[in-house]
């Protein structure tokens, strides 16, 4: 299978416990449910073009201006139209990723005509210490006059690696002009403060063009209506947000987004319910001695030793769908996405018969 099929399929059908695709286990706020339902009494009629009312509320949420501030169908679609922009009329544009990024990074480069360059990571996850640890300074030796991005997922899909703000700030630093640093905080909501982990805005970077990308898809819980947001210099975000459809944001999705941003007390439980249900998924791993990275995303990556396939299979016999890696070039490893505390205690219980299942 591809990497552009494999790693974007949805969870195998019938799973009862769906754990496969980083989605957020408790749902969107009520507040959020609210305003789409609202929103769809005016079906009838086009939503706003530029997105103007989320736009400005993500602006104050971010602490910047709304110039700074484009949305789209979530922030896979920004990435395939910023990384097109970033590197049109350059026939010879590369982008440079850590090994094992976020796939859309490598989608948005074939779409650019852009060479995507991958930068090795440190290994698995061995005893009880996290894989993949990445090094911002074979990501720095790696870049070349050609380089028009460096795309960073922080912390990362799928490997639950993360560069911590120090090191940030050395890449911004030493990174040439010539090159966007493309961040995406897609799960920073359930890092932030964590293992030095810091986000863009709460640093000081020393590089003139660096965008962030974030996502209502997570702690927002809204993945199903497709929205997230890019922040950067006015001129690349009007740029990139000229590429776009237009209408392209349901007036619906527009609504609950902004509702969202209003109900702190909803997204502050989906923060710490998942946070728990991180570290209690993780005990339960080393209390089976099995290694992982923990990470601080809504998942955890699990070393298997052997082929994903039956053991994939076990988790689906018992309702419980698991992501293969096999895309990634991840053979012998799952993801499992933070459950609510009842499917953490599925995947527990599930645990010691499926991790082991040979076929
Ligand atoms: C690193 C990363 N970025 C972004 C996203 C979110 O994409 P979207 O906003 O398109 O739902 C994900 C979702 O899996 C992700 O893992």
């Amino acid at each position: 299978m591809s990497i552009a099929a494999g790693a974007a399929v949805g969870p195998p059908p019938g799973m009862a416990v769906r754990l496969s695709s980083n989605e957020s286990p408790f749902g969107p706020s009520p507040l959020a449910v609210e305003a789409a339902t609202a929103a769809l009494t005016d079906a009838h009629r086009y939503p706003d073009d530029a997105s103007a009312e989320l736009r400005a509320a993500v602006a104050v949420d971010e602490g910047v201006t709304p110039a700074e501030v484009a949305v789209g169908t979530g922030s896979a679609a920004l990435l395939m139209d910023l990384i097109p922009e970033r590197c049109a009329g350059d026939g010879s544009a590369e982008v440079l990723a850590f090994a094992r990024s976020f796939v859309v990074y490598r989608l948005a480069a074939r779409n650019a005509r852009a060479d995507y360059v991958e930068v090795a990571t440190g290994g698995p996850a061995t005893g009880t210490a996290p894989g993949y640890q990445r090094d911002v300074e074979a990501l720095l030796a790696a870049v070349t006059p050609r380089t028009r991005v460096v795309a960073i997922d922080n912390p990362a899909n799928p490997t639950a690696a993360h560069v911590d703000g120090a090191a940030l700030e050395h890449l911004a630093r030493e990174l040439p002009g010539h090159v966007t640093l493309l961040i995406d905080e897609a799960y920073h909501h359930f890092a932030d403060g964590q293992q030095g982990y810091a986000r863009v805005r709460d640093l000081a970077l020393d590089h003139e063009d660096v965008v962030v990308l974030t996502t209502f898809s997570k702690a927002y819980a809204l993945a199903g209506l497709r929205v997230g947001a890019l922040l950067g210099p006015p001129a690349l975000v009007a740029a990139t947000d000229g590429r776009r459809p237009r209408f392209n944001l349901a007036a619906a999705a527009q609504a609950a987004a902004l509702a969202s941003l209003g109900d702190r007390a909803h997204l502050d439980a989906t923060i710490r319910g998942t946070i728990e249900g991180r570290r209690r998924l993780s005990q339960g791993l080393h209390e089976l001695g099995v290694p992982h990275s923990a990470g601080l995303g809504n998942f955890v990556t699990v070393e298997l030793g052997r082929h994903a396939g039956p053991v994939v299979e076990a988790f689906a016999a018992r309702g419980i769908g698991v992501r293969p890696l096999t895309p990634y070039g991840l053979e012998e490893q799952v993801r499992i996405t933070v459950g609510t505390p009842t499917e953490v205690d599925a995947v527990l219980t599930a645990a010691p018969e499926a991790l082991t299942a040979t076929s």
